[in-house]
């Protein structure tokens, strides 16, 4: 279980001050899902223009099969971070079809993602949801605990939300899986792949201007929790592919010189000059053999690797150590 309200504002008004008086300026990404940026964010993977969810779900329906075969049953999945669970159930569907009981772990930071996540999984009478409010560390340690020494166990770590995490972050965190897992237990990682820079501005800086909403309403979300005074039409969205990092980079720009105000964080004030931004994420692509190395570099083994070449994206498949 996560902490207070306030333990958790604690920690965005220290992460906004420290952040803010950084340089150059950042945010972190995960603060992008309040309510209203989970709802953007869900709005995202309707988008054309962004091809994650839909090439995670193909591959998922299309591979099942195989990755159902890897399951002991009953299945045990733990999946980290996954939002409204829409993906394991894609799994939980196919186990259910086969007869096969199942439990499934979820854990997120969001109290409304468990819960629609429970409700979509009541449709199937022999799955059991255990959701795991908090942080991936702590609800991987509170699923850990609860895993039935008999049967081996699948993570996912899907949707490509390993790309907000940059090589040193990532290594350590499939590390903590890794830690968290026995042998026998997979892993199944979902990871965007490099595809050319005019995809990837489109799918981060899309025409509808959803994205740079949800990118805006970090501002939103810091007025209301942080009592600060953005000037939020004064901050514009911008994305830029890094090509030596192999990222996507998402900014707000600053549009004049200005000052903000955080009320609420220490009162302190930030000056902003033209044209400065704040960094608020990164999104890295993957060659499908730099996927492999980087569990790989974690102790992981690589068992299947699927990919789904019109959106270049990749599903692979690890045994854990
Ligand atoms: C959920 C982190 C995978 O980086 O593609 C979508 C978030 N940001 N559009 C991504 C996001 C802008 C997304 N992840």
């Amino acid at each position: 279980m996560r902490g207070s309200a306030a333990e958790a504002a604690g920690g965005l008004a220290r992460d906004a001050a420290a952040g803010l008086t950084a340089k150059p300026k950042r945010l972190p990404a995960k603060y992008l899902y309040d309510a209203l940026g989970s709802q953007l964010f869900e709005a995202i993977c309707e988008l054309p223009w962004y091809p994650i969810t839909r090439a995670e779900r193909a591959l998922l329906a299309r591979e099942r099969d195989a990755i159902l075969a890897r399951l002991d049953t009953p299945a045990t999945l733990i999946e980290l971070g996954g939002g409204n669970g829409e993906k394991p159930a894609i799994l939980v569907e196919g186990l259910a079809a086969q007869r096969r009981a199942a439990t499934v772990h979820l854990i997120d930071i969001s109290e409304t993602a468990l819960e629609r996540a429970r409700s979509a999984a009541a449709r199937y009478p022999s799955v059991i949801v255990r959701g795991h409010r908090g942080t991936y560390a702590a609800g991987l340690r509170a699923a850990a605990a609860e895993l039935d020494p008999q049967r081996s166990a699948m993570a996912l770590f899907l949707g490509s939300n390993i790309g907000n995490l940059d090589a040193h972050e990532s290594r350590r965190f499939l590390a903590e899986i890794a830690g968290a897992l026995r042998p026998g237990d997979s892993l199944l990682l979902g990871a965007d792949l490099v595809k050319p820079e005019r995809d990837l501005l489109l799918a981060y800086d899309d025409p509808l201007g959803v994205t740079a909403a949800f990118n805006r309403n970090l501002l939103v979300r810091l007025n209301r929790e942080l009592a600060a005074d953005f000037a939020v039409e004064r901050f514009r969205h911008r994305v830029v592919w890094n090509a030596a990092a192999s990222r996507v980079e998402s900014y707000l720009v600053s549009q004049a010189e200005q000052t903000v105000r955080l009320a609420a964080a220490g009162g302190c004030s930030i000056r902003f000059a033209e044209g400065e931004a704040i960094w608020t994420e990164s999104s890295y692509k993957y060659k499908p053999e730099e996927v492999a190395a980087l569990a790989e570099s974690a102790g992981f083994t690589l068992s299947a690797q699927w990919i789904e070449a019109d959106a270049a994206f990749a599903l692979t498949l690890f045994d854990a150590p």
